[in-house]
């Protein structure tokens, strides 16, 4: 069996070139890892890799990470600025016994050192958002936090290993230094080859709260099917911090176990996803709550055009 599932329909072109190499016989590891990073070289998608959205001082700075379910290897990046792709640099430090997780300057000198590329990450598009969402939070005193589409693309290759990648420019506007969910192993991803994988997306600091990825893999290990393991744990972290901390933010998260079955769940109107396995042709699905259920749909022609046009409509500032 092989299969592969990915947050948000960003994740479309990077997976349809992945799934046919897990078909024929490619490493969960490289289909990940390859899969993310063409989402990182796309320069409309403001959420991710070059065309990220920036910070509140104008740089963008991206969190990534990569995890292997056979080792529990895993290694990441935060706040790392001007390299062509956090995920490839998240995959050589998994590679390494110690600074598995390395931030900022040190991350950056790092990734140099091994040859990675230096690259201006910061495009015109993302400084027109910038210079709008400025704008807007002084004209409207709009809150200026926004943005937090995180990839997450898990694997399962034919000999049963499976690997996990995320990568984010995290929340636009966000602090110099923050990082979020993406880059924190147990909460943004987690892998075990023995049991499956779950990856998140939505506000970091909320799905950080509840552990949230290796939560789901826990249940899966228990014996739920990957969507309960979904639902119970995104309903269940919403309805504790609605009642501890009192309001919670964005909450999404996909999964699959070892023998390729795969879960959904989100707390938003308006989540999609992409999944491949040797039993399901490549489909993009739009999920939607239903009390403490979530419910998906393939997304249909005209919802596909929809989105090309949105994501290169010019920017009115
Ligand atoms: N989930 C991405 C972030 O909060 O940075």
């Amino acid at each position: 069996m092989w299969g592969i599932i990915a947050t948000w329909r960003m994740a479309l072109e990077g997976v349809s070139e992945s799934a046919p190499q897990l078909a024929a016989g490619s490493a969960a590891s490289t289909a990940v890892v390859d899969a993310v990073a063409a989402v990182e070289d796309f320069p409309f998608y403001k959420s991710v890799g070059y065309g990220g959205l920036p910070t509140e001082n104008g740089e963008v700075e991206l969190d990534a990470a990569f995890m292997d379910g056979d080792t529990l290897a895993f290694g990441a990046v935060g706040n790392l600025i001007d390299i062509a792709n956090p995920v490839r640099v998240a995959q050589a430090l998994s590679r390494q016994r110690y600074n598995s997780l390395l931030v900022g300057q040190g991350a950056r000198e790092w990734a140099l050192e091994q040859g990675f590329s230096d690259k201006a990450m910061l495009t015109e598009r993302a400084m027109q958002h910038y210079r709008k969402r400025c704008r807007e939070t002084l004209d409207k005193g709009l809150s200026p936090y926004d943005g937090h589409d995180t990839v997450g693309i898990i694997g399962l290759d034919k000999q049963g290993s499976m690997s996990v990648a995320t990568s984010t420019s995290g929340l636009f506007m966000k602090k110099r230094g923050r990082i979020g969910d993406s880059p924190i192993m147990g909460s943004g991803f987690y892998c075990d080859s023995e049991t499956g994988a779950a990856t998140a997306t939505g506000v970091g600091e909320d799905l950080m709260k509840g552990c949230t990825s290796y939560e789901i893999v826990r249940r899966m290990a228990g014996g739920m099917t990957p969507q309960q393991a979904a639902d119970s744990v995104v309903f269940e972290l919403e309805d504790k911090l609605m009642s501890r901390f009192g309001r919670v933010g964005d909450l999404s998260v996909v999964c699959m176990n070892r023998h390729g079955e795969f879960g959904a769940a989100t707390n938003i109107k308006t989540f999609t996803f992409v999944v491949a396995t040797e039993k399901q042709p490549l489909t993009v699905y739009l999920a939607e709550r239903h009390r403490e259920q979530t419910c998906y749909q393939p997304v249909d022609e005209a919802w596909m055009q929809a989105y090309a046009a949105r994501i290169r409509a010019p920017i009115e500032e």
